[in-house]
């Protein structure tokens, strides 16, 4: 899909950026704890696209959105002075941050720039035509390199590669469609996919898709929950959507038909309340009582599970299967790390939580591909098209 995307790399390449004014998007938009970043992952992996332009000989202007703030409304809470600094630390070199920077920015070749919270502006999220034109105007060449927003048509990610003189993806984009696509479009079989969470409503569509092209389904978190209650077992007091249950039965009844199943929990780790100190107790799921809480699979599902990643040609993982933020609930969500760190199949694993698993297990270097999308790593899996790349596509 990228071939046809014009690249940063080859504009790097063919000496097209010396003394131009170079606007990247990126996605800075990373946990804050009491003003400081709890995890630096998508201000890492956005350096590269940011020394490609300043190496090349660029004045770069860089932006992202942090949160979802009211347009019109500058609050201390909604700047990306956090992430000014920790840019400059990976750059090693000064990122001043400009407020107000809609009626021009002054930037040397050389020198990068931190555009200040994007969203702040009117008509940022609507993709306001005059707003995405002003800013096509403060510069020569435009890149998308963010790619968690890429399913946003916003006026920094869609509208400004309308009117930009050049548009093209940043390394970070290219990689991302790239690892994603390879999965998606031609794995190696079996495919397995791997979708647990909280998020049920959110998720079905995806699970519908994925139903559609996966070998093996695995849910987990509040997701299993309710395949459990679509398969009529108990779930007590559980996270679950009672009224995607219709929908979680299509599902299954979607993979049957192609002669493949969605393997419900036999059996689950159930506490009386959510806290990280509750007692924990593992029974069958049958077994599951009005007080239970399912905080995680039980230790006979967990190794199925890992048996089916140890068969899997493409391992594509979204979502932890259980609270793995409490130990005593943890068990599940490790050993479906553990599997897929020791698994020889292509992985590709993405999504905010699932980040953190990968973190806190310690397999982030066996892991093939790490997204640093969460929506638009599923609308990708989805099959969705992500308006921020198809303008690029249009556009070349
Ligand atoms: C994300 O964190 O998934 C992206 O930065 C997009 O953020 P949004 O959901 O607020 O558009």
């Amino acid at each position: 899909m990228s071939t046809q995307i014009k690249t940063l790399s080859a504009l790097a390449d063919s000496d097209a950026l010396r003394g131009k004014r170079v606007f990247i998007r990126s996605d800075l938009n990373v946990p804050l704890q009491d003003g400081k970043i709890s995890e630096d992952t998508r201000v890492r992996a956005s350096v590269p696209a940011i020394r490609m332009a300043l190496d090349a000989g660029a004045a770069v202007m860089v932006t992202s959105h942090l949160g979802r703030p009211t347009e019109g409304e500058f609050s201390e809470r909604d700047s990306l002075a956090p992430v000014a600094q920790r840019l400059s630390e990976l750059l090693g070199m000064p990122v001043e941050l400009r407020r107000n920077w809609l009626d021009g920015v002054v930037v040397e070749p050389g020198q990068v720039v931190l555009l200040e919270n994007c969203r702040c502006n009117v008509g940022e999220k609507k993709n306001n035509l005059e707003l995405a034109q002003k800013m096509a105007a403060l510069c020569d060449v435009y890149v998308n390199d963010a790619f968690g927003t890429a399913h946003r048509a916003e006026a920094t990610t869609e509208g400004i590669a309308r009117y930009a003189p050049v548009a093209c993806a940043g390394p970070l984009l290219q990689a991302e469609l790239e690892a994603l696509g390879r999965a998606l479009h031609e794995p190696k079989r079996p495919l397995v996919a791997i979708v647990g969470g909280a998020k049920v409503s959110t998720k079905l569509s995806i699970l519908q898709a994925l139903a559609d092209k996966v070998d093996q389904l695995v849910v987990g978190g509040g997701i299993a929950n309710t395949f459990m209650l679509a398969s009529g077992l108990p779930i007590g007091k559980s996270l679950a959507e009672p009224a995607q249950v219709d929908e979680a039965k299509a599902v299954i009844e979607l993979m049957k038909q192609r002669g493949a199943e969605v393997p419900v929990p036999m059996d689950v780790v159930c506490a009386t309340h959510f806290a990280e100190d509750a007692p924990a107790s593992t029974k069958a799921a049958d077994q599951v009582t009005a007080e239970d809480m399912i905080l995680d699979v039980g230790p006979q599902t967990a190794e199925q599970i890992a048996d089916i990643i140890r068969q899997a040609g493409t391992v594509v993982w979204n979502g932890p299967l259980g609270v793995f933020e409490f130990p005593a609930f943890a068990h599940g969500t490790e050993v479906l790390a553990k599997a897929i760190a020791e698994s020889d199949a292509f992985s590709i694993a993405g999504g905010g939580d699932t980040l953190a698993a990968i973190a806190r297990f310690g397999i982030a270097e066996q892991v093939g591909y790490i997204s640093t999308g969460g929506g638009a790593f599923l609308e990708f899996l989805e099959g969705k098209r992500l308006p921020a790349v198809a303008v690029l596509q249009d556009r070349a």
